[in-house]
């Protein structure tokens, strides 16, 4: 178990295009493994590779209240989407924040897992909303770009 540290919004490297992935190396492997654990340590639903500093497509995602079934991304596209959901949304880069963003409430998503062979995953609902969040980290944007009104401090949860 390895935890990465986790960059805070200010920080270039979030404001950056992440590059694709060719294929899965043992350092890559590794990249993937030490997201998920920092993903659950820090308590969050998602992360993406430039939030530890690696400008890399790669996306880590579990909605999941026990933490059970993680989502790895590879070069995700979203295919499709439809429907509107408006709600509250964080991140691990920019701690004890909220704000409300307006996202697609069904996403459909072209990736490739960890061992490159090609998924499809669609989600609704807090699952859209992490894919749409999480696949914008690897363009440069944060959420704070898309928030309705102003940021508001969240209850310390972890
Ligand atoms: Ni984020």
């Amino acid at each position: 178990m390895a935890i990465r540290n986790i960059r805070i919004m200010g920080d270039p490297v979030l404001s950056k295009t992440a590059k694709e992935v060719d294929g899965v190396t043992p350092r890559i492997r590794q990249l993937i493994l030490d997201m998920l654990d920092t993903m659950y340590e820090a308590g969050g639903v998602g992360l993406a590779a430039p939030q530890v500093g690696i400008l890399k497509r790669i996306v880590v995602i579990d909605v999941t209240p026990e933490g059970n079934s993680p989502i790895v991304l590879i070069n995700p596209v979203i295919v499709e989407s439809s429907g509107k959901q408006i709600g509250d949304e964080g991140c691990l880069s920019l701690p004890g924040k909220a704000g409300v963003v307006t996202r697609p409430n069904y996403v459909k998503v072209k990736a490739y897992d960890i061992n490159m062979r090609e998924v499809i995953y669609e989600g609704t609902e807090l699952l859209a909303r992490a894919f749409c969040h999480e696949l914008d980290h690897l363009d440069g944007h944060m959420y704070v770009e898309k928030v309705e009104g102003s940021l508001h401090d969240t209850q310390a949860e972890s």
